[in-house]
């Protein structure tokens, strides 16, 4: 059995959960659209074809925010194919995706589904194939009240009131050679900053993300921030980052511990971000939005998993089945997400229905959880309030964790990776929600947490993720394979929690003020 401690005080905080940092991603891609949140004739679909067993688990999944349209997609996106009348739209080649899309469902109709999720949009401008032109008149579209051609002409397309979208991404993964119209750092910010300035000139009170790397292993990470950040820091709110976890290797203690490189890959970007400030003798700090987080790799590498021949519309590409593991190591991304609540606002899944996502449908039929869903549901539920300093004191390994860009094969060390991986939020009802990830494969774990400056507490929630089967999975024919259970062995006493932990589990126990 090991044994780890963990010290917190109520008045030791990192800072504040933006409501934002709960958020999801709908991408035009495969069947999220098509066939997951929109499917007109499905029976359960509302008259504007929305799902409404997918809303009601949307809703239990509990994102806040959804990133639209794209992704890869929205780098060859012409927004004005996607509104007005239905049947007047053109089909259109994707390049990102090598599919046909119909642009049945466009920029109004992904309002009207936010607002029936009860979510904020977060829209994505085209600075691939397009520019700041483009961008400007998607914000005069979607954001000035009336009484010019295109605000008119939203009204005129039926939506009266402005949709009054607060938040931007200037384009995607530009630093990716993948991406339609991939750019140089220098190319990207100077477009970036061009179309920041004209966005904010029609509408000044909305805030603007600047694209980070698509990934820590990408050969020009840092020096691509560095020279964005050159170009746009005056300009911009947020640098967005972007990490699939793997397990190519099949190697399970140095998946759970990859997430720990999501952490460094944060403390990096702020690093560089305060560096561009301190040039400019600067008190501005540049927020962090974490736009496309998830576990990713069985369907990435290989092109029938990616692309059906044909140019199909809406294709069943990118449908990774999740597992136990997967689960873990995605719990562990949560808590690093949480445990940077002071730079990290925003933050998105990446997606949200059928593409590497945690909630799966049937064309036609129903809809199930995947093994993923459970931590992040966990997340949005418990993970609201003040997030405190964890001194946690657990036994450590080593690992090394292969993350291949491309052809390029590459690993990079996790050195003294702790067993226990931990988050403290102290929540706005006075009380407080543990995360805790067991990363031992073998062992169990009894914890012990002082808990200092509270009020009295008594423990109202505790849930515990784990199969003996880490490679189990949900599928549409059996559910509920993998899903939470009561976490047993868990006091409180004295300000001081005990609980054992199973060996590979995620484990959440929420104490309430008594
Ligand atoms: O989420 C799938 C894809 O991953 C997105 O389109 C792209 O931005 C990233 O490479």
């Amino acid at each position: 059995m090991r044994k780890a401690r963990v010290l917190i005080d109520r008045d030791f905080a990192i800072g504040h959960t933006d409501p934002r940092l709960f958020g999801a991603f709908v991408e035009h891609l495969g069947r999220c659209v098509y066939g997951g949140i929109y499917e007109p004739g499905h029976p359960t679909a509302d008259e504007r074809g929305f799902r409404k067993d997918v809303l009601a688990l949307v809703k239990e999944l509990g994102p806040t925010l959804i990133r639209y349209p794209g992704g890869n997609f929205v780098s060859g996106y012409n927004w004005e194919d996607g509104v007005g009348p239905q049947e007047t739209r053109p089909a259109r080649l994707d390049l990102a995706w090598f599919s046909t899309e119909p642009n049945s469902f466009g920029t109004n109709e992904f309002m009207d589904w936010c607002r029936a999720a009860d979510v904020a949009p977060m829209m994505a401008v085209n600075l691939g194939t397009r520019g700041g032109d483009a961008a400007r008149n998607l914000v005069e579209y979607c954001n000035h009240p009336g009484g010019t051609a295109l605000s008119e002409l939203r009204r005129t397309h039926g939506w009266d009131k402005p949709h009054g979208v607060k938040l931007w991404c200037l384009g995607n993964e530009v630093d990716g050679p993948w991406q339609m119209e991939h750019k140089s750092a220098g190319d990207y910010g100077a477009l970036a900053r061009e179309a920041a300035k004209m966005m904010r000139w029609i509408d000044p009170t909305i805030e603007l993300a600047a694209c980070g790397s698509s990934g820590r292993n990408m050969p020009t990470f840092g020096q691509w921030e560095d020279t964005v950040l050159e170009h746009t820091f005056d300009h911009v709110d947020y640098i967005s980052l972007h990490t699939y976890l793997n397990n190519y290797k099949q190697d399970t203690a140095s998946f759970l511990a990859s997430p720990d490189l999501m952490d460094s890959f944060i403390d990096e970007v702020v690093a560089i971000a305060d560096a561009v400030a301190a040039r400019r003798r600067s008190n501005k700090r540049l927020m962090l939005s974490f736009d496309e987080w998830n576990v990713w790799y069985r369907t990435r590498r290989n092109r029938a998993d990616r692309v059906r021949e044909g140019w199909p519309v809406a294709p069943p590409i990118l449908e990774e089945i999740y597992t136990m593991e997967d689960a873990l190591a995605f719990g562990g991304a949560c808590i690093s997400l949480l445990n940077h609540a002071d730079r990290v606002k925003v933050a998105c899944l990446a997606q949200l229905v059928n593409v590497i996502a945690p909630i799966m449908t049937e064309t036609g039929g129903g809809a199930w959880r995947q093994t993923t869903f459970f931590p992040f549901a966990h997340l949005s539920r418990f993970g609201r309030g003040k997030v405190l300093r964890t001194q946690a004191e657990s036994e450590t390994y080593d690992s090394s964790y292969y993350d291949p860009r491309g052809t390029q094969e590459q690993s990079f060390p996790v050195p003294s990776v702790p067993y226990l991986k931990t988050a403290a939020v102290a929540t706005e009802d006075g009380g407080l929600s543990l995360f805790l990830l067991n990363r031992d494969l073998k062992q169990e774990m009894e914890v012990s947490v002082e808990a200092r400056r509270f009020g009295r507490l008594k423990v109202c929630e505790r849930v515990e993720l784990r199969h003996d089967d880490l490679k189990a999975t949900n599928s549409k024919h059996a559910p509920d394979t993998i899903k939470p259970a009561p976490l047993q062995n868990v006091t409180f006493e004295g300000g001081r929690l005990q609980a054992t932990l199973k060996p590979a589990s995620w484990n959440v126990i929420h104490l309430s003020a008594s």
